[in-house]
């Protein structure tokens, strides 16, 4: 009897859907793993580069990928203050174009003070900063504590989902730098895009579709370089 109801299950065509659907979900994180080779997995980490030329700064970026950019980054780390990410997406001419002035203030006051040379490429976004199509600030909310381990916290459970936006962006075509000068200058930034009090602005991230950027990785220390073992120190 037993044997007679199971073998009706699994003839019955809504059950083997069911069963496959259900098998197919359960195993689709670990489909993806085995279907995305880690060398493209890698290949984005490692030539997620600043684009400040090379930018299209006449094709408006489409709303649906910022908004699949950014839901790739909410699945970054988040603290147990949980989900205290806002971005804001600025793509009005005015707000682009004071936002910019404030940026080149800045960039130059450091440069000046501390006797940094800026590279041409920094010149070059500058120079056209008003005119990317849009400027994502990653703001969380809440401020932070003075001491170091709130701070980790509190910028642990930010900063993740900002660098999972940029890669996400890197992935789909789109070029940003990590700019994080703004945030000397958060209140005059509040006051142009209309930021509540208790918030903390983070990074601005302008964003264009790039053109023809060839991406590569940078020169950086290898691992041996940077890597203690079991003591620091120790290389061995
Ligand atoms: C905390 C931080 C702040 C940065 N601020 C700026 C910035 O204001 N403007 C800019 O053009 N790049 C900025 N950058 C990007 C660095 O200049 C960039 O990482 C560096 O040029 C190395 O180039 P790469 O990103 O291609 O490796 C910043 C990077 C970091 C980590």
């Amino acid at each position: 009897m037993r044997i007679e109801i199971k073998a009706a299950c699994l003839l019955d065509p809504g059950f083997l859907y069911q069963s496959a659907t259900c098998i197919l979900v359960q195993s689709l994180p670990a489909l993806w793993f085995m279907d995305t080779p880690i060398d493209d997995i890698e290949h984005i980490l490692k030539t997620a580069r600043s684009v400040r030329r090379k930018l299209d700064f006449d094709r408006p970026i489409s709303r649906e990928d910022i908004e699949a950019c950014i839901n790739v980054a909410v699945q970054a780390p988040t603290g147990i203050a949980g989900e205290n990410w806002r971005f804001l997406v600025v793509t009005e001419d005015e707000p682009k174009r004071k936002i910019a002035d404030i940026y080149c203030e800045m960039l130059m006051q450091i440069s000046e003070s501390r006797g940094v040379q800026l590279k041409s490429t920094h010149y070059a976004l500058m120079k056209r900063l008003h005119e990317i199509p849009c400027m994502v600030l990653v703001f969380a909310i809440g401020e932070p504590e003075q001491d170091v381990s709130s701070q980790v916290g509190f910028f642990g459970s930010i900063l993740p989902a900002a660098w999972s936006l940029m890669l996400a962006m890197r992935a789909r075509g789109i070029g940003t730098t990590w700019t994080s000068l703004l945030s000397a200058r958060s209140g005059d930034v509040a006051e142009i895009l209309g930021v509540p009090e208790g918030v903390t602005q983070t990074v601005m991230l302008p964003a264009a579709y790039t053109r023809g950027a060839n991406l590569k990785p940078a020169e950086r220390l290898p691992a041996r370089e940077v890597t203690f073992w079991n003591r620091w120190g120790n290389s061995d």
